[in-house]
């Protein structure tokens, strides 16, 4: 009977299957993330703003609730993101003057932030974006200019994963960045991790987040960045995965509802996709979604698109797409 297939069960020999969930769709989505997911990541919940909103105060009611979600049902837990330029309050840059913190505050508050936090869910979360997209896009600049690189320079990053480090040992620990198989981007992410690696900085993976759509990236840039990341001795983790059937050229207001070609030629990448994360699943360890069914994402109206998007496996309903069973079958 195909409806006893389970999406994580399909994949058990391979690698974790995720979603990430916000408080509205643990709730509207629970009896398709208990079926077809063992992992989860907080959409928001776990972002430098929500939890820790003033300098003096934490806030931790809605992580806690996704962590207890997790733990009733047997799934594992991706912490995201504990250093990143977006979602970041202003007071964490700010002295009590409103003028910019120096170097040692802002170090000091970073360090105070990853040891609460990851301490907090020692044992319970597997792996955490340390990082998250600090490399340049384009440009001859390594890195991305932000509050954290301009007040303390470049070696927050090693900082942040050495807090984490120590506050568990036993976790993950992740760069995670988009643009991830764009060649002239994989070959700054490369150059970051691998002179973190010299610097025996406690990394243990790459992060893709793999907001893909229906052209691009290729297959084989998708295949080399996997390839160059995994070079380094790095785990890898598909960390938001979506297929979006937009790209920047498609500018259609009008599509109220998905066309069957566009979901044919998304079913297509998605298998292209798994074909590819199954062949490497050596390195693969964990392919988490940034969603699960097309009731909700991210992507709907999205600035430069400003439309409905279908980006998941499943469709409104929670039923399973053409994409699902091109998926499974592959499996
Ligand atoms: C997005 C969330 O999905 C949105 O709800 C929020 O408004 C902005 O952030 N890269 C990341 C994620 O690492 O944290 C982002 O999540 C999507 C892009």
């Amino acid at each position: 009977d195909n409806k006893m297939i389970k999406l994580h069960e399909a994949f058990s020999d391979q690698f974790l299957i995720g979603a990430a969930v916000n408080a509205k769709t643990l709730k509207t989505q629970r009896e398709l993330l208990i079926r077809h997911f063992n992992s989860l990541t907080a959409e928001n919940e776990m972002k430098f703003e929500r939890l820790h909103p003033a300098e003096d105060r934490y806030t931790f009611e809605e992580a806690d609730r996704l962590i207890a979600f997790a733990k009733e049902n047997n799934m594992g837990v991706r912490g995201h993101t504990l250093v990143w330029h977006n979602q970041t309050p202003s007071w964490m840059f700010e002295d009590a003057s409103g003028g910019a913190v120096n170097r040692e505050t802002l170090l000091s508050r970073m360090k105070d932030h990853i040891e609460t936090v990851v301490s907090r869910y020692k044992g319970t979360i597997y792996g955490w974006d340390v990082v998250n997209e600090a490399v340049a896009d384009s440009g001859n600049e390594l890195l991305r200019s932000s509050k954290w690189l301009d007040i303390a320079g470049e070696d927050f990053i090693a900082k942040a994963f050495e807090y984490a480090h120590a506050a568990d040992p036993a976790a993950i620990l992740f760069y995670n960045d988009y643009n991830e198989s764009a060649p002239e981007k994989r070959e700054k992410i490369y150059a970051l991790v691998k002179s973190l690696k010299e610097k025996d900085v406690p990394i243990h993976g790459v992060g893709l987040q793999a907001h893909w759509n229906l052209e691009h990236p290729s297959i084989d840039d998708i295949r080399q960045a996997i390839e160059r990341y995994a070079s380094l001795g790095m785990m890898l983790h598909i960390t938001e995965l979506d297929v979006s059937v937009f790209n920047h050229e498609d500018r259609r207001t009008d599509l109220l509802a998905p066309t069957a070609e566009l979901m044919e030629r998304q079913a297509e990448r998605y298998r292209q996709f798994f074909e590819l994360f199954r062949a490497y699943s050596e390195h693969i360890t964990s392919v988490t979604f940034w969603g699960a069914a097309d009731d909700y994402t991210w992507l709907d109206n999205f600035p430069v698109y400003g439309r409905k998007n279908w980006p998941f496996l499943f469709d409104q309903e929670h039923q399973p797409k053409q994409a699902f069973w091109d998926v499974v079958k592959f499996a």
